[in-house]
């Protein structure tokens, strides 16, 4: 029920849009360049995805370079598309994706991440069929504007996407869990979250794989700290 709830969801959604969506016919996917603006229709493996990967599946033990749990590595687009298990992702079919089909998964024994960590959220799975059927592309935009920089349109959706997956669910990474603004708010007053998000000497870098937040996101958390952290 449930996939078929989010099929028809994903389908409605790419119905909506005006533009060309990319069909399975097309060329392989690969490098789909840099678009300067980011469009709200599409979805972006760099902005969107990896970090989502990264934050959810990439962590240690799991499926970074050194654990690589069934072969698989969610770290970047090569490994995700061209590893050892090439029906992760199949462009434009989320029945013939696996990746698709464990987080989906009812099995709680199949189902990714495994237990105690929470599954991902339908909006997160959302956002990965979306990328599937518009064509799996290694695509990614830049929007970011550090004068924007409210609590909910900027910093609990970047906090969503690249923190949540280690600091959520029962047992959180260092005991920290950042999904409410409170206590967001006490990692920056009592847990050094500025100087580890930008990679402060002396300081363990957060998140701890992949490149991290960008100088812009480093900006807008430093310009929604200095304006007294309001949750707007
Ligand atoms: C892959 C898992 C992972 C991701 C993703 C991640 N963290 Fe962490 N985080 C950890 C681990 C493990 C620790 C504890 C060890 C350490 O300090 O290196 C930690 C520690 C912290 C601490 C210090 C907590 C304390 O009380 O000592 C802060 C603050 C923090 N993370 C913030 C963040 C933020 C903000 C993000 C997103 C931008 C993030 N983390 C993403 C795994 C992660």
């Amino acid at each position: 029920m449930k996939k078929i709830f989010i099929l028809t969801s994903v389908m409605s959604v790419l119905f909506a849009c005006t533009h060309d969506i990319p069909t399975p016919n097309d060329p392989l996917p690969g490098d789909q360049g840099f678009s300067a603006e980011c469009d709200p229709d599409s979805v972006y493996f760099q902005q969107d995805i990896l970090p989502l990967l990264v934050s959810t599946c990439a962590m240690p033990e799991c499926h970074d370079v050194a654990s690589h749990e069934e072969g698989i590595i969610l770290d970047g687009y090569e490994n995700l598309m061209f590893g050892e298990d090439d029906n992760l992702i199949i462009p434009g079919s989320l029945g013939q994706s696996e990746l698709f089909e464990v987080i989906t998964e009812d099995d709680p024994d199949k189902i990714m991440p495994p237990p105690p960590n929470s599954p991902l959220s339908e909006e997160q799975i959302n956002l990965i069929a979306l990328w599937i059927m518009q064509g799996a592309l290694d695509n990614s935009c830049s929007s970011c504007d550090s004068s924007q920089f409210t609590y909910s349109e900027v910093i609990a959706p970047m906090i969503q996407t690249n923190c949540i997956g280690c600091h959520s669910g029962s047992e959180p990474d260092a005991g920290l869990d950042l999904s409410t603004h409170a206590s967001v708010v006490s990692a920056v007053s009592y847990s050094n979250l500025l100087d580890r998000v930008s990679h402060e000497a002396g300081y363990s870098a957060m998140p701890p794989t992949g490149d991290g937040l960008s100088d812009c996101q480093v900006n807008q958390i430093s310009q929604w700290i200095e304006s007294g952290m309001p949750n707007n």
